[in-house]
């Protein structure tokens, strides 16, 4: 471990901006960004194309120990590899969305994906962002942030955020589809999306970006002292 490299945990609901803040924290850091969120849509994807049933728990573990999936680092951000093959656009499918929630509840995939987790970063200079991170992933890690905002907020975020890529959509049904995702991710049973107890709770509802960032290097700076 690099002197002075810390782990830096963001958790939270679907939408509450967490992977724009930790890629912000990663770059400021020169810190490496892993999208944990990422991991489990790359398997969604793979059994999507491969017609295996989300529920089928054995199928879907049995896919993922057949699977590679490498997060690499790129220019804006991060580019995910799925047995090779570049899928960072097709992880953000609304297919992929919809059934992303199903995949990541069975237990044995998810110890699967936490130990492969665990390894990316063992050598801390790391933000990880996920629902599990600071709970299970990276339990020691050195600042631990949970993220929130209103639904009708994370529905707006993600609206504007389609109509930059160009995507049509519609509010109410992205309010829908991010409170039942919410719904599975709260309630399932291996390790659900709950506040670590030694997290942070920062509400971005009325927070920019770069205010919710400046928040969260506050606190790094009180772990690893100011620059
Ligand atoms: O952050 P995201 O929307 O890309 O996450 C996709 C899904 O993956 C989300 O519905 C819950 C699940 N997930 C998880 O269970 N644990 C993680 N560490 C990351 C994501």
């Amino acid at each position: 471990m690099k002197e002075n490299n810390i782990a830096i945990a963001i958790d939270g609901p679907a939408a509450a901006g967490k992977s724009t803040v930790a890629k912000i924290i990663a770059e400021k850091l020169s810190y490496i960004y892993i999208d944990t969120g990422a991991m489990y849509r790359a398997l969604t994807l793979k059994a999507l194309n491969e017609g295996i049933n989300m529920e089928d728990k054995d199928a879907i573990v049995g896919l993922l120990m057949n699977t590679e999936i490498n997060l690499k680092q790129s220019f804006d951000g991060q580019m995910v590899l799925l047995d090779g093959l570049d899928v960072t656009k097709e992880i953000r499918y609304q297919d992929v969305t919809t059934r992303v929630s199903y995949v990541a509840k069975h237990a044995p995939v998810r110890t699967e994906m936490v130990k492969r987790q665990q390894e990316m970063a063992k050598n801390r200079g790391v933000v990880m962002d996920g629902r599990d991170i600071g709970t299970h992933v990276l339990p020691n890690a050195e600042v631990k942030i949970f993220l929130v905002a209103t639904v009708v907020e994370r529905a707006k975020r993600r609206y504007e955020e389609n109509v930059k890529k160009g995507i049509a959509s519609n509010i109410e049904i992205l309010k829908n589809e991010i409170e039942e995702r919410d719904r599975i991710d709260s309630n399932r049973e291996a390790s659900p999306l709950i506040k670590a107890s030694d997290a942070i709770e920062v509400d971005t509802t009325s927070l920019s970006i770069i205010q919710v960032a400046e928040r969260i290097l506050d606190e790094v700076a009180k772990v690893k002292g100011p620059k």
